[in-house]
C-alpha cells in the first residue's frame, strides 16, 4: 500500500483541511505514515499569515527534492494559503512539485485529485478515525473583515457558511467515532449564520447532540461577542468557560488603524462581560505595527494587565505583499524586537497565575487520558484515581504547580 505524509502549518482550520484533503487521498488508496522516509506522497499543507510561517513551508519543500530524487514514483501535493499566495510562480521555482491546490480550492480538491492523473480514482472517501476525544468541523471559510494587515481575506476569499444541516451531521458523526468535544472551526467562526439561525443557536444545536459533552469554536471575532450572544450561551455548561479572542493591540488609535472595528473600551468591556460569564480568555497580540507609537505600545502593556488573559501569543508585525498597511514605512527591526521582548516578559506569568487562580474550585474535567485531562475553561488538570477516556468528571481542584491543576478524586 502506498504512504502519505502530512505536514500541516498554521491554524487548526488548516488542521481540518489537512484531515479532508487525507480522507480523499485514502480513499484513493493511500496509507497514513509518520515516517517521511517510507512515504510515496507528502502532502504540504501551508501558512501564509507570517512571513515566517510560509518560510519555513517554503523549506520543507526545498528539503524534498532531494527526497523525491531518492525514490521513483515520490509524489508532493503544496496545498493551503501559501499556496493560495503564491499559485503558479510555486511550479517555476519547485519544478519537482507535482500538485499545487490553493486554500480556496479545498472542496475541488478530490476533482484536482483526479485531473491530475497522478491517482486512481476512489470508489468512495474513506475519513480517517478522529484521533484524540476532539472532533474539528469547520463551519465557515474566508473573512468579510479587511485588516490592514492581514493576508487572509486575500487567500482565504469572502466568507462561505456551510449549511446548518450539514454541520450538525458532521459534528454527529465525529460524536459516534467518539469525540465527545466538538471544535468549531472558521477564520471569523462568530460570523457563521444563516437564514433563521445564529451561531449562538449553532452552538447550543450542536451542544444538544447525543455523546457531545463540550463545544469550543475558533477563531472568534470581537465584533461578535454581544451581550445577546453571552445571554443566548451564557447558561449551556457545554459550552466550554474558555475563548480564544484575538485583540491585535490595547491602543484605540492603532486598532482604528488596523480596521479591528472596536476601541479599546468597548474591548475592555466585551471582556469584562465574558469573564462574568465564566470565560476564560486566551488572545493575540501584534507588535509594531507601523504606526505603533511608545505610547500605543504602552497601552498594550496596560491592556494585558487589566484585561486578566489566561495566555497571549505574541507576534511581531509582518508586512504582507498587497496588504494596505504593507504599504506604510516599517519601524526599525530592533524596536520590534524590544518590545516583543517586553511583552513576551509581560504575558509570562498570565498562565501560571491563572493556573493558581483555580485552586479550592469547582472543575469539570473531560479526561483525555485515564488521568489526565482539560478543564471547561481550558486547564490541564491530574486527577489521582483513573477515568474512562473522553468522560466527564465532576472534581475539585486542590493544588496546582502553575502549569498543571491537580484534583481531590
Ligand atoms: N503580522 C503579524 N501577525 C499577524 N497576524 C495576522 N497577520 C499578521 C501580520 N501581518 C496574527 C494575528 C492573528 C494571528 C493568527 O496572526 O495576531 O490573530
Ligand atoms: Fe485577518 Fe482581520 Fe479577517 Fe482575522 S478578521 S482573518 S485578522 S482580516
Amino acid at each position: 500500500m502506498k504512504k502519505l505524509f502530512i505536514q500541516t502549518y498554521g491554524c487548526q482550520m488548516n488542521l481540518a483541511d489537512s484531515e479532508e484533503m487525507a480522507s480523499h487521498l485514502l480513499g484513493r488508496g493511500f496509507a497514513l505514515t509518520q515516517q517521511l522516509e517510507e512515504a510515496d506522497l507528502v502532502l504540504v499543507n501551508t501558512c501564509t499569515v507570517r512571513d515566517h510561517a510560509e518560510h519555513r513551508a517554503l523549506s520543507f519543500l526545498g528539503r524534498l527534492r532531494q527526497w523525491k530524487r531518492e525514490k521513483p514514483g515520490r509524489h508532493i501535493i503544496f496545498a493551503g494559503c501559501a499556496a493560495q499566495r503564491l499559485g503558479k510562480k510555486l511550479q517555476k521555482t519547485f519544478p519537482y512539485l507535482d500538485l499545487v491546490s490553493g486554500a480556496r480550492e479545498i472542496e475541488q480538491f478530490s476533482s484536482l485529485l483526479d485531473q491530475s492523473g497522478l491517482f486512481t480514482p476512489a470508489a468512495e472517501a474513506g475519513t480517517p478515525a478522529p484521533q484524540g476525544v476532539t472532533g474539528y468541523v469547520t463551519i465557515m471559510r474566508g473573512c468579510d473583515f479587511a485588516c490592514t494587515y492581514c493576508i487572509v481575506p486575500s487567500v482565504r476569499g469572502p466568507v462561505h457558511c456551510l449549511p446548518s444541516q450539514e454541520i450538525l451531521a458532521q459534528a454527529a458523526t465525529k460524536a459516534r467515532q467518539g469525540c465527545p468535544e466538538i471544535m468549531l472551526l472558521g477564520q471569523t467562526v462568530n460570523a457563521w449564520q444563516e437564514e433563521n439561525k445564529t451561531f449562538a443557536d449553532l452552538l447550543n444545536d450542536v451542544s444538544a447532540l447525543p455523546g457531545v459533552e463540550r463545544v469550543r469554536f475558533v477563531s472568534p471575532h470581537p465584533i461578535f461577542i454581544t451581550p445577546q450572544f453571552l445571554q443566548a450561551v451564557g447558561n449551556n455548561t457545554k459550552i466550554a468557560r474558555h475563548i480564544h479572542l484575538p485583540v491585535q493591540s490595547g491602543s484605540s488609535k492603532v486598532l482604528q488603524e488596523m480596521k479591528r472595528g472596536y476601541t479599546r473600551e468597548i474591548l475592555l468591556d466585551k471582556i469584562e462581560a465574558l469573564h462574568r460569564c465564566g470565560f476564560a480568555i486566551s488572545t493575540d497580540l501584534i507588535v509594531g505595527f507601523p504606526t505603533e507609537t511608545e505610547e500605543d505600545f504602552a497601552q498594550t502593556l496596560t491592556l494585558v494587565e487589566q484585561a486578566g488573559f489566561s495566555a497571549a501569543y505574541c507576534f511581531k508585525y509582518s508586512p504582507r505583499q498587497g496588504t494596505p498597511a504593507a504599504q506604510m514605512p516599517l519601524l526599525d527591526e530592533k524596536i520590534l524586537e524590544q518590545r516583543l521582548d517586553i511583552l513576551l516578559n509581560k504575558v509570562r506569568g498570565l498562565a501560571e497565575n491563572a493556573y493558581g487562580a483555580h485552586i479550592g474550585r469547582k472543575a469539570e474535567i473531560l479526561m483525555e487520558s485515564p488521568t489526565k485531562g482539560r478543564t471547561s475553561d481550558n486547564f490541564w488538570a491530574q486527577t489521582k484515581k483513573s477515568y474512562t477516556i473522553g468522560s466527564v468528571v465532576q472534581t475539585e481542584v486542590t493544588a496546582s504547580d502553575g502549569t498543571l491543576l491537580f484534583t481531590r478524586d
